[in-house]
């Protein structure tokens, strides 16, 4: 059974932390299970890694959006106040990659746990609507989302189903149009960061989920957090790697893919396999 090739790092006193690879299933998917099995409270923070699957880009990924275009320009208020018409270029292009994209086995075996659970929080880094297309319901957007954009002066909203016409970018108030995103050097949305911090440290198991772990506060949710046990999926060893207790070094839709099954005892939606699409 346990087939899995594990490494322990870092030789912690209290608690075990092990690097795995599931070239085939085992160990650790069984630890991991068992201790969903037996938690009354699961945290998950995701990032861009469980929207690589379902085709969308990371940021620091192999073909990432930040080797073609400087961050700084697209995604902070002073390259907004630069040039807003590039910037809504830009997430107009990124709104409809989403919008063509399909949720993974990974967000749709998130979705399928979550009422196994009395307490479940999916907190996602990620701004492209998946988890909630997938079916998750405790969804916590902490860099918020592209369906929607804001005036930054009076506030009012507007839907972004067709993406925002670059000649209305200017409000009657005097404001702009702005995505509905945290941008960098900006805070996240109190109620949001709140909820998922009281989540993360009443939280039984931790799952982190395709996230490079750099971009702050919100990877502090992994490790700075509760008493938990942290596993990290991913198929790169990341910045928190040596805080979590478990890496388990592959995809997303792999590991979540097979977890949902056996929590399901191999049976999910009527006999479906979750793996087909
Ligand atoms: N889809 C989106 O909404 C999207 C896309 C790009 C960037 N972002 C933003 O980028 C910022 C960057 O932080 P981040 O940590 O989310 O992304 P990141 O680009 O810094 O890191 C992505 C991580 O995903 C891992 N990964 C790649 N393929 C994977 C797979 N199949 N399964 C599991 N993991 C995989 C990589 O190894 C890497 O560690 C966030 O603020 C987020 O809002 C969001
Ligand atoms: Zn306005």
């Amino acid at each position: 059974m346990t087939s899995v090739r594990a490494t322990r790092v870092n030789g912690s006193s209290n608690s075990a932390r092990f690097v795995a690879r599931i070239h085939e299933p085992g160990g650790v998917i069984d630890d991991l299970i068992q201790r969903l099995r037996d938690a009354k409270s699961v945290f998950v923070l995701t990032g861009s890694g469980i929207s690589a699957e379902s085709g969308l880009p990371t940021f620091r990924g192999v073909g990432g959006l930040w080797r073609t275009h400087r961050v700084s320009e697209l995604a902070s208020p002073e390259g907004f106040a630069r040039d807003p018409v590039l910037v809504w270029t830009w997430y107009n292009e990124r709104r409809a990659a989403h919008g063509s994209a399909q949720p993974s086995v990974a967000h749709r075996a998130l979705a399928q746990i979550e009422p196994l659970f009395d307490d479940f929080t999916l907190a996602t880094q990620n701004v492209d609507s998946l988890h909630l297309r997938a079916g998750s319901r405790n969804v916590l957007e902490l860099h918020g989302n592209l369906r929607e954009a804001r005036c930054s002066v009076c506030e009012e909203r507007r839907s972004l189903e067709g993406g925002m016409p670059l000649e209305e970018i200017e409000h009657a108030c005097g404001g702009r149009f702005r995505p509905q995103i945290v941008w960098f050097g900006e805070s996240l949305p109190q109620t949001e960061w709140r909820f998922a911090a009281q989540a993360a440290s009443r939280a039984d198991v931790k799952l982190v989920i395709g996230t490079s772990g750099i971009v702050q506060p919100a990877a502090s949710l992994a490790t700075g957090y509760g008493a938990g046990w942290v596993a990290e999926i991913n198929p790169e060893e990341t910045a928190i790697s040596n805080l979590v207790d478990a890496s388990i070094r592959a995809g997303a839709s792999d590991v979540l893919g097979r977890v949902a099954e056996r929590l399901y005892g191999g049976s999910l939606s009527g006999g479906r396999p979750l793996s087909s699409s």
